[in-house]
């Protein structure tokens, strides 16, 4: 027999979204059990995003949970866009009206996350087993999951899928209920740690011939570099010497040097977009990555997830304050028009800085021209600095 619990808000998946919709909620005064089937020490050092929008960093801090990103975070109110040799910084305070971006690592925010729902006596259980949803067609969903080997059922009134875009709820939804969208594209990132002192002082987006690079960082110490590779690259292909050597070439620019370190950890990022509609089916909310995914290009996925969560948590406390469902019932149309937006956007960027297999010469010139006008018409240049900060919440 199963040990019977009882929760308002059953969240899968202890990632962004979890635990900041976790940690909303009690904030709200609206109870949680967050369950998530790693550990919280591979959750804590796993290497994803950097690049927080300003209302990202905005909401962490309202939160409570801003301190150490304020401390260590670096901000930054520009990029470079790099082509032909040449740089062309977008100015974000000057194009958004003082907005800017915060680099933060993904892991830090988690410990941050993770360290002030366990302070307030929040209840995230981690390496749990088979978890499964049920019964959210009807009033009275149920979790089942094991943890050391014990079967458990927590009921809850709702169920938030935070689980990612392996998780298991978004499957668990009947067949015919939700329509996917979606594109695969043709190449991969090649992503590196280096105990070395970022090049830049901001981000450097490459556009070459032999492919899209991008300089990143984490601190003033360790740089996050990425190169465009081919979907099925093989990593023990790419020595230390050769990720250097390419990014060398790719980056190169009059006057510039790109210095190198020690290479400490690398991966290879398939590239997607992907939308499931609707984000929403009974009493089962898909938000962050099980509903949708972006290619990297925007650095959207982490704040996307942290503004499904936001509107989730909103349409949540009024259901408890008011018992009216009007808030939940609009969640999937509310978060679907952000997510198209930012799905556009990161479409966009993924287009114009990188290259194509089956492109030709005029797709070539029609990027660099592309380019040139984003980086020359102040108008163009205003559109990918609003969205690269953040559009508002509606
Ligand atoms: P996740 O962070 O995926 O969290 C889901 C959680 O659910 C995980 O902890 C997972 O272990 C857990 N889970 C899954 N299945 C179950 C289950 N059955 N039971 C219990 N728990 C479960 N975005 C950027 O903007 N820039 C980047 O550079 C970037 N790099 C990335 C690199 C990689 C390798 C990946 C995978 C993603 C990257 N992203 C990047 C995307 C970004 O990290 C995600 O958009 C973000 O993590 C989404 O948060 P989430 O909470 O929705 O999902
Ligand atoms: C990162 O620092 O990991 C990063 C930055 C910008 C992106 C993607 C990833 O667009």
């Amino acid at each position: 027999m199963a040990i019977s619990l009882r929760t308002q808000v059953g969240i899968v998946g202890a990632g962004p979204a979890g635990l900041v919709l976790s940690h909303l909620l009690y904030l709200q005064g609206v109870d949680s059990v967050v369950l998530e089937n790693r550990s919280r020490e591979y959750a804590e050092q796993r290497v994803r995003a950097g690049v927080l929008e300003q209302g990202t960093v905005d909401l962490l801090t309202e939160m409570g949970v801003g301190e150490r990103m304020k401390a260590e975070g670096l901000v930054h109110y520009g990029i470079e866009l790099r082509f032909g040799g040449r740089g062309h910084r977008i100015d974000f305070q000057d194009l958004t009206g003082r907005k800017g971006i915060t680099i933060y690592a993904q892991h830090e925010v988690l410990k941050d996350l993770n360290n002030a729902r366990i302070a307030s006596g929040g209840q995230v259980l981690f390496e749990v087993e088979n978890v499964s949803v049920h019964d959210f067609d009807g009033d009275k969903p149920r979790i089942r999951y094991q943890k050391n080997g014990t079967p458990y059922e927590l009921t809850c009134d709702f169920i938030a899928a935070c689980d990612g875009f392996h998780g298991i709820c978004r499957p668990s939804v009947p067949p015919g209920i939700l329509t996917v969208y979606e594109r695969e594209y043709p190449f991969g990132w090649l992503g590196i740690l280096a105990d070395a002192p970022p090049s830049s002082e901001e981000l450097i987006y490459t556009y070459h011939d032999r492919g899209f690079a991008l300089l990143s960082m984490r601190s003033p110490h360790i740089s996050r570099l990425y190169l465009q590779c081919k979907p099925d690259a093989n990593i023990d292909l790419w020595s230390d010497d050769k990720i250097w050597q390419e990014l060398q070439i790719r980056l190169a620019s009059d006057g510039w040097t790109l210095t190198e370190g020690q290479i400490t950890q690398k991966g290879i990022t398939s590239m997607r977009s992907f939308v499931v509609e609707p984000m929403q089916y009974g009493r089962l909310f898909l938000a962050g990555d099980s509903a949708h995914i972006v290619p990297p290009t925007g650095a959207k996925g982490l704040n996307l997830a942290v503004a499904d969560v936001q509107i989730l948590a909103r349409a949540l406390k009024h259901f408890y304050s008011t018992g009216s469902r009007n808030l939940l019932d609009t969640y999937s149309e509310v978060c679907l028009r952000r997510v198209w937006k930012v799905q556009r956007f990161s479409w966009w960027m993924t287009s114009m800085l990188h290259r194509f297999p089956d492109e030709n010469p005029f797709d070539q010139r029609r990027q660099l021209a592309e380019l040139d006008y984003v980086t020359t018409s102040r108008a163009a240049a205003k559109t990918l600095a609003e969205n690269y900060v953040g559009l508002p919440l509606e």
